[in-house]
């Protein structure tokens, strides 16, 4: 795991150079709502491409995370099937829906059922390098999506956002890669600060809530914790009433708050208010993580960067193998 984590930045760099997209079967002009399908890791790319193009893409995106695909995916809609293995039911039960609706279809994947299929139907698929786990093939499943969106004319040209997101990227390992010792790496301290709490992560509407659901699912699995994910200003309206709770429970709670200069000037009062005077008289822990960079691209990357080391370095402190999902593989077995 930690090896695939270090080399986020050369993941993204292979996705833009070494991958093939041709949007040649797909008619852009008519696409009238684009909808990504996929679970787990294979999901969080379309919720970053959902964020990132909310202000910048003219047709809606939505995430689809389930077997059946929304009423209104038709012949107008872009699906866009993401499955590292190309063997998830959910997914490959959503690509056959978006078959039977005749929708223009884009597979992404490394291989499997999903790949055969999308080939045979005669569908645009993207195919990703193989051999890691889903969850770390972040850039290999997000850019692609991205760059196909780009390239139909749906998406302004990002190619200097991704160039800075993958400059911030290689320095920022150079201080949280696993030989800087705790003192000088920031994903190593903040690992301890979660050393046994229930870990609360705080985005906002916008950039940072798909990044801070994405630490929750990084945590659950590399972790092996239960962990939590909420977002302002949303969390303002129900969240903030929960902390009056006994103190042998509140204690247990270390949030982490993800913030972005992209934030709306209000969201960013909000947090101020919440992290300083709300929260002021309980007991959980608190912690502020600004994002690296200037783009929005390398802002959410770079929250993504350190939170996939921290959910390493947690399970590393807990004794765990990062790497295997055991209960996940169990699961998909039984149902098999
Ligand atoms: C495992 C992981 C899981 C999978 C999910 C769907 O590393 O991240 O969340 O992504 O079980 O499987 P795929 O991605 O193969 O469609």
């Amino acid at each position: 795991m930690f090896g695939a984590i270090y080399r986020l930045p050369e993941q993204i760099e292979e996705a833009v150079s070494k991958m093939e997209y041709s949007i040649a079967q797909f008619k852009a002009s008519l696409v009238r709502t684009i909808v990504i399908t996929g679970l787990g890791g294979s999901a969080v790319g379309g919720d970053m491409l959902r964020s990132y193009a909310a202000d910048k893409c003219p047709v809606p995106i939505f995430v689809n995370r389930g077997y059946t695909l929304p009423s209104y995916v038709g012949k107008d809609t872009l699906v866009i099937a993401v499955s590292y293995s190309g063997n998830t039911e959910e997914t490959l039960s959503a690509y056959a829906d978006a078959k039977r609706r005749g929708a223009q279809v884009v597979a992404v994947t490394s291989g499997g059922i999903l790949k055969k299929q999308a080939w045979a139907d005669g569908y645009v698929v993207v195919t990703v390098p193989g051999g890691l786990q889903p969850r770390a093939a972040a850039g290999y499943l997000f850019i692609p999506q991205m760059l196909l969106l780009q390239k139909a004319g749906l998406l302004p040209d990002c190619g200097e956002e991704i160039t800075e997101t993958v400059r911030v990227l290689y320095e920022m390992r150079l201080r949280l890669a696993p030989q800087v010792k705790s003192e000088h790496n920031l994903a190593k301290r903040i690992a301890s600060r979660l050393f046994g709490k229930i870990p609360l992560i705080h985005g906002a509407t916008g950039l940072t809530e798909t990044i801070a659901y994405r630490w929750k699912t990084q945590l659950n699995e590399n972790a092996q914790t239960v962990a939590f994910a909420h977002s302002y200003p949303e969390l303002n309206h129900n969240e903030i009433v929960g902390f009056d709770v006994p103190l042998e429970l509140i204690e247990k709670i270390e949030i982490i708050t993800l913030t972005s200069n992209h934030n709306h000037p209000r969201v960013q009062k909000r947090i101020e208010i919440t992290m300083g005077e709300v929260l002021a008289n309980t007991a959980c822990g608190r912690y502020e993580l600004p994002a690296q960079g200037a783009s929005e691209l390398a802002q959410m990357f770079s929250l993504l960067y350190v939170g996939d080391y921290v959910s390493a370095y947690l399970a590393v402190l807990y004794g765990l193998d990062p790497t295997p999902v055991d209960k996940i593989v169990q699961l998909k077995n039984r149902l098999a």
